[in-house]
């Protein structure tokens, strides 16, 4: 059977799919800037390599075990049987030819619940009746909206009812399918406080980009970038098809990024140009090993996020390698280039060159900033920590009360509550400054419905400065506008 909706995907326009595959037709990249304009896109968003890849294309035949081929004939529920069949789909699409068992725990971006998304909803909702449930307990991404500390107020109440009538559906068939409460709600679920981090090697199905970027990474796992959906499907059958990241072929990197910038590199700015040259292959960085002092650490891990996510969201990069930090290259070093790669140089000029593409794009260009975000992906303990003192710091040395404009540090409950009990003195000052820590995802907040009339943001976040129209600043001058409320 074959459905009679066309998919709309970036890589492969309008194509046929099959029936049983009929709803999952969108993806979280469109193709198109901030500015509405495309943006040149050609990935797959795999992390494969493999553009304008369709089922129709498929590459390879799975070779399943007997238990794999049993569950696909039904003998573990219809439900089942049709999770199979999609997956084998999928890795035959991207050339596989076996599945993976999976470890550590999945990670889902499943968390919008807005009708768009209902027919996977449904899928879930079924899927629990039949008492499936993910091979183990899984982190999901921040929820996209917070009506207790930012969006009080009545005009953002009813655009949140109108535009996520299925948030609480969403929310209850994870909690059935095995994820924990909204309190650990976060795209960074590899930090402590979460508590999602894989040991190096295991094959886990993750869907987040920024947190596939991380995972393959920094921490050593191994996941392709799946669309939503896609890593629930895994969850529940404990397996993935293996192929691209999942591979030491496909982990080599096909361009070298030579950084020599005078002083450390803006990491926001440098993961964007690499995105937007790379675009899903994998980048080998060489020359920041310096600003690391030798290991990733709670106080210094966030140069890696805000980097990667930014490759991630200006290109579609699944996996980075940072010589002498990260651990694949710390173990093989520059065996991790592939043959032939391309080098490609990031100095000041260059800095300045992809910094000077990063356009205002306020409704209103001349206005004064409403609001600064803090952390997308979301922030850990240390940098929550660390962003309140800055922020509290500068207002003491301007002898002010309260910033001018309202700072969003995007962060865990869970990490929120740690700050109110280990720095309460810091949290209750941080507070009345108009300083506050909150759980949903920003660029979900930066994407409502007439956003940009209402507020002129600015951000330390070069992905979220890639999907909407805030405005991009290093650290300093973010907390000199949220003091003066002056760009
Ligand atoms: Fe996290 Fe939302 Fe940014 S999920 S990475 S805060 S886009």
């Amino acid at each position: 059977m074959t459905a009679k909706t066309p998919a709309q995907s970036a890589a492969g326009g309008a194509k046929e799919v099959p029936g049983f595959a009929e709803h999952f037709l969108t993806s979280d990249m469109d193709g198109l800037g901030p500015d509405g304009k495309p943006n040149g896109q050609t990935a797959t968003f795999s992390g494969a390599s493999k553009a304008n890849a369709t089922a129709e294309s498929a590459s390879s035949k799975m070779e399943l075990s007997d238990d794999e081929q049993a569950i696909l004939d039904g003998r573990d529920g219809p439900e089942k049987a049709k999770l199979m069949k999609i997956l084998v789909r999928f890795g035959e699409t991207f050339g596989a030819t076996k599945l993976v068992d999976l470890g550590g725990a999945p990670h889902s971006n499943l968390y919008i619940g807005a009708p768009y998304l209902e027919s996977l909803i449904v899928m879930l909702e079924q899927c629990a009746a039949a008492g499936l449930k993910a091979y183990a307990p899984y982190t999901v991404n921040p929820r996209p909206y917070d009506v207790y500390n930012v969006q009080n107020n009545p005009t953002e109440m009813q655009l949140i009812a109108e535009g996520y009538p299925l948030q609480m559906r969403l929310d209850a068939v994870h909690a059935q399918l095995g994820a924990p409460d909204l309190n650990f709600r976060s795209c960074a679920c590899y930090i402590d406080d979460i508590g999602n981090a894989p040991k190096p090697g295991t094959p886990v199905a993750w869907c987040e980009s920024s947190a596939v970027n991380y995972g393959n990474s920094v921490l050593g796992i191994r996941t392709n970038r799946y669309g939503a959906g896609m890593e629930m499907l895994c969850a529940m059958l404990g397996k993935a098809p293996r192929f691209g990241l999942m591979t030491d072929e496909g982990r080599k990197a096909k361009w070298l990024i030579d950084v020599k910038t005078s002083e450390e590199p803006d990491w926001g700015v440098l993961g964007t140009a690499i995105g937007r040259k790379c675009v899903e292959d994998i980048p080998y960085i060489a020359g920041v090993d310096k600003y690391f002092g030798g290991d990733v650490t709670n106080d210094n891990w966030h140069k890696l996020k805000y980097m990667g996510s930014a490759t991630a969201a200006a290109g579609a990069v699944g996996c980075y390698h940072v010589e002498g930090v990260t651990p694949e290259p710390k173990e093989k070093g520059r065996e991790m280039l592939a043959e032939n790669f391309q080098t490609y140089v990031f100095d000041d000029k260059e800095q300045q060159a992809i910094l000077d593409t990063f356009e205002n794009l306020w409704d209103d260009p001349d206005g004064d900033p409403t609001a600064v975000f803090i952390g997308c992906p979301h922030c850990n303990y240390e940098e929550t920590i660390r962003w309140a003192k800055m922020f509290v710091d500068a207002l003491d040395a301007a002898g002010q009360e309260k910033l001018a404009i309202p700072a969003y540090i995007f962060a865990p409950t869970v990490t929120r509550t740690r700050a109110l009990l280990e720095e309460p003195e810091l949290a209750s000052r941080a507070l009345g400054a108009g300083i506050n820590v909150t759980n949903m995802c920003g660029v979900s907040y930066s994407g409502m419905k007439g956003f940009s009339e209402r507020v002129r943001a600015v951000t330390n976040s070069a992905k979220n400065r890639n999907y909407s129209p805030i405005r991009y600043f290093p650290d300093k001058k973010l907390v000199d506008i949220a003091v003066t409320g002056k760009v």
